[in-house]
Order: structure tokens, then sequence, then C-alpha cells
């Protein structure tokens, strides 16, 4: 797949952010667009701008896909409207900023049954349905936080180390088979990511959401296993994470989150952790 054109792709956590960003994008080049997320009336309204502007078919799917039958339910209304999946966009993620123990348990394994399990679920289910075609294409979007460990923002960034090396795998294994996968790792977007929490994104360190998506879908076509669709700079920290010893890395990104103030951050709702 080198071209979008008359595709059919499924945008996971299109509602708003990144996951709006890449489907713009698509149907700015010609695809036809699912998409997915929990808040129906967000959705429509990107549906209805896509299909306004670009003239592009457009179908929405509301589906909560941190719950146990999401997915099946998701894959199940596919079949009933008989939609055959071209490309996976699995965008949707969401994670949980602040010491650990600051945030409750749920906001964590919420992070996990999104970000992980409902990503190796679709993979499964529509990448096998490709596989069983001999075409189509994934992508995951993962973070420049899935190369190093991250204090105060410990299960997102291990949920995106899942799915970086979950994606490189999967890869390998398909190579061959006519179905192409490729892990996006963006740095910092300005996009509502830290919404409900007192974290804040800095603007002037963060790259516009539809960079980052049109950068996505080139390193796509051009074949790419992983694609940096950042800044410059940020690829260069990925190198520095392979080279130095991780006991450095997980220090230095520590040290970088609590100048960000991350080590006070939490939950609007829950209260602020005690200062250490
Ligand atoms: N922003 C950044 O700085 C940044 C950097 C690197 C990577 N990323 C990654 O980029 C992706 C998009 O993030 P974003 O910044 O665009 O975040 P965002 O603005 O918070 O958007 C998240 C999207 O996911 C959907 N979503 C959340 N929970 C869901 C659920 N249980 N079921 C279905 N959809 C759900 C949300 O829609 P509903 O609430 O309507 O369900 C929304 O459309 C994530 O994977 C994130 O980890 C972001």
């Amino acid at each position: 797949m080198t071209r979008y054109t008359g595709i059919t792709a499924l945008v996971t956590g299109a509602s708003k952010g990144l996951g709006t960003a890449y489907a713009r994008e698509l149907a700015r080049r010609g695809a036809r667009l699912v998409l997915v997320a929990r808040s129906g009336d967000a959705l429509r309204r990107v549906a209805d701008s896509v299909r306004e502007e670009y003239g592009a078919e457009v179908t929405t799917e509301v589906a909560d896909l941190a719950a146990s039958d999401g997915v099946s339910r998701l894959v199940a209304a596919l079949d009933r409207r008989n939609i055959a999946v071209d490309l996976l966009v699995n965008n949707a993620g969401a994670g949980a900023v602040g010491p650990f123990l600051g945030s409750p348990q749920d906001r964590h394994i919420d992070s996990v049954e999104l970000n992980i399990v409902a990503l190796t679920r679709l993979s499964h289910a529509l990448g096998g349905k490709m596989v069983a075609r001999g075409s189509g294409g994934i992508i995951n979007v993962a973070s420049t936080a899935a190369f190093q460990a991250m204090p105060y923002q410990a299960t997102y960034a291990a949920t995106k180390a899942y799915v970086l090396s979950f994606t490189e795998a999967l890869a390998e294994e398909f190579r061959g088979s006519g179905v192409r996968v490729m892990a996006a790792h963006p740095g910092a977007t300005a996009t509502s990511f830290f919404e409900g929490t007192t974290a804040a994104l800095k603007p002037a360190f963060t790259d516009r959401p539809e960079t980052v998506a049109a950068r996505t879908l080139d390193a796509f076509a051009r074949g790419a296993v992983n694609a940096y669709p950042g800044r410059t700079g940020l690829r260069a920290i990925t190198w520095a994470t392979r080279i130095l010893p991780r006991t450095t890395t997980t220090r230095v990104s520590g040290r970088l989150n609590r100048a960000l103030g991350l080590d006070q951050a939490h939950d609007i709702s829950t209260p602020a952790p005690e200062p250490s």
C-alpha cells in the first residue's frame, strides 16, 4: 500500500486530537473512512466536516475499546455492514500522569486495556482478515515514550514499549504476506491528551497533529517499520536511549519529567500527591 486512494481506513480515537488529524489526512489522500471512539456526537461532527471538505465516504462506529467486549462488538458491526478494512490505524490511547501511586489503579489498568489489549485484539481480528486477503496495513501509534522507562508516566511509557516491540515483531512475521505493519512515534503533540489532569503540554515543544499525521502516512507509504513524525531532535533522543545504560536513561527521563512538574501532576478529580 503506497497510495491511499480508494482504500478503506479505520481510525480509532478519531473524535479528537491525532485521530481526527489522521482521519482528515487520509480523506485528503482519497481514502474511505471508518471512525471509531466513545463520543458519538464528536465523531459525527468530525465525519460531517470530512465529508463536506473532501467528499469522502465516512462511517462512524461508537465503541469503548477498553471494555472487554469493545473490540468484538466493533468487529461484529463491521462484518454486519460488510466493511473490509484495508488500513487499520490503532491510534486511540490514554495514560495516567503523575506518581504511580497518585492515580487510582483503574486509571492505569484502563490504559493497559486500551493501549495494549484493544490494539492487540484489533490487530489480530482485522490483521487476520488482511493476511487472508493478501493485502492491507496496520499503523500502531506508539510514542517516543516507547524507548525508555518514564517515571511519572510509568504505565503509559510501558504500554508504548509493548506497542513498539509487538509492531516490530508483527512487521517481520507478516513480511511477504502483502500486509505491512508500522509503529509511529510522535513526540509531544498539541492535542487534549492531558485533559482532565493538572499536566499541560508546553506549546514551544509540541508538534501540530496535522504535521504528525501527514508524516506518519508518508513514512508508511515509503515502507517504514518505525516512523518518527515529530521534530528532528526527537529521533536522536531515541538513539541515545539505545546506547546509554537503562538506569541512566530512566534517571534522566525522571529528571526531565520532574522539571516539567509531572511529579506533582494528577487527575483533577483526585487529590494532589504529597510533596516528596
Ligand atoms: N499528544 C501527544 O503528545 C502524543 C505523543 C505521542 C503519542 N501519542 C499517542 O497518540 C494517540 C492519540 O493521542 P491524542 O494525543 O490525540 O489524545 P486525545 O486527544 O486524548 O485523543 C484520544 C482519542 O482516543 C479516544 N479514546 C480514548 N479512550 C477510548 C476508549 N476507551 N475507546 C475508544 N476510544 C477511546 C478518544 O475519544 P473518546 O474520548 O471519544 O473515546 C480520542 O478520540 C495515543 O495513542 C497517544 O498515546 C500522543
